[in-house]
């Protein structure tokens, strides 16, 4: 029974080392399961990739589409023709795909039209945002999957509301979170935070990648620039994304409080985040994992599909003005952020829990 693990772009990475880890555990005690692991190639730098492989102990794809980059249109066409072939070629029984991203989209897809069983990782989430190109590639994915993995109650509910089978949905838990767990022990101290003289909690980590935020020079300005200012003599630390880099090359600011890098490896990023004072992010993800360190998030973004990061975890949506930074950033310096709790099932075995479900079906 082939079943096709569907890899594309960062955020994927962190949510199938688990699951590939638990099938190869399941075919030591027997099963039938067997794997096929698809990079689609959507990412293909060695810092927005081929680290996390290494690091994540991900086997090497077998098969990588190099789709490369491209339009919205381009990479999701791309990625059907080169996944319909290989589908042609050698027919899964079970197409798992995780998270977002447009591989996640493009590939379940193709997949369905040759009647191949959709599982979704991270299904049912909702940012309620339309013009995200993440929210499109949920719903359409949504649309067409057989089998819901989801981490959350909210997921379910939306699936519910969305007339989906109670038996289509499987509540696992959060395989981001597994990848997390397991390697907390194994973080690693960036080279960074000698060159940079970085201290414990003496600094912020910030991301910025949506479109939104880093697309438009004045928008990509003004939240600079109110970070820088309202951050007192902290360091900040802004490992950017190759999109960002594109318009960050483009604008003035004052650089001196920011140390600026190259995306950073798994291990190393979490290093960072774990032993910061405060995150600033527009990424889904990075809330996830700083309401399980119990480290203050603040997302600059008006919607989020993960609301538990913030009704449990340390998260707070701020929206994305940058002058509604500073009331967010004086409560913190006042020491006056929410502590935070854990989600339910976000516990380390949610890969377990797909793959029993998986041995079921088969
Ligand atoms: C994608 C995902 C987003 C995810 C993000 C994390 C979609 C629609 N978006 O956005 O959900 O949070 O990844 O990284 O799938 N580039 C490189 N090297 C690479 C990859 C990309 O230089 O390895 C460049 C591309 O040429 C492109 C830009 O970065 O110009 C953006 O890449 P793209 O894959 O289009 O989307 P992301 O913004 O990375």
């Amino acid at each position: 029974m082939l079943i096709d693990i569907i890899a594309g772009a960062r955020p994927n990475f962190m949510k199938i080392a688990p699951i590939i880890e638990a099938i190869k555990n399941a075919q030591l005690r027997g099963s039938k399961l067997e794997y096929r692991l698809v990079h689609t190639g959507q990412h293909y730098d060695e810092k927005m990739s081929g680290e996390f492989f290494k690091q994540l102990g991900i086997p090497q794809p077998d098969v990588n589409l190099e789709v490369g980059s491209g339009t919205q249109a381009e990479q999701t066409a791309k990625i059907m023709v080169k996944y319909e072939a290989l589908l042609l070629e050698k027919p899964a029984a079970i197409c798992i795909v995780v998270g977002d991203v447009t591989s996640t989209m493009a590939c379940s897809i193709a997949a369905k039209k040759l009647n191949v069983k959709v599982a979704h990782v991270e299904g049912g989430i909702r940012s309620g945002d339309i013009t995200m190109p993440e929210e499109v590639n949920r719903i359409v994915t949504d649309s067409i999957t057989d089998y819901f993995f989801t981490t959350s109650e909210v997921a379910n509910q939306n699936l519910r509301k969305s007339g989906f089978s109670e038996e289509s949905i499987h509540f696992v838990g959060n395989t981001m979170i597994d990848t997390l767990l397991k390697n907390l022990p194994k973080l690693k101290q960036p080279e960074i935070w000698n060159t940079a003289g970085l201290e414990e909690k003496k600094y912020f980590v910030v991301t910025l990648h949506r479109p939104s935020n880093v697309d438009d020079a004045t928008q990509l300005e003004s939240l600079i620039r109110e970070i820088s200012a309202h951050t007192e003599d902290y360091k900040i630390v802004f490992p950017v994304h190759p999109r960002t880099r594109k318009m960050l090359d483009k604008i003035e600011f004052d650089q001196s409080k920011f140390i600026l890098s190259e995306p950073l490896g798994y291990l190393e990023f979490n290093y960072l985040v774990k032993n910061s004072f405060a995150v600033i992010t527009d990424s889904g993800g990075i809330t996830e994992e700083t309401t399980v360190m119990s480290i203050p998030c603040i997302t600059l973004r008006t919607s989020t599909e993960r609301p538990e990061t913030c009704s449990i975890g340390t998260n707070e949506l701020i929206g994305n003005n940058a002058a509604d930074l500073k009331p967010w950033l004086n409560k913190l310096f006042a020491g006056d952020w929410k502590k935070g709790g854990i989600p339910p099932l976000w516990d380390g075995k949610t890969a377990e829990r797909i793959v029993e479900i998986l041995e079921k079906l088969i």
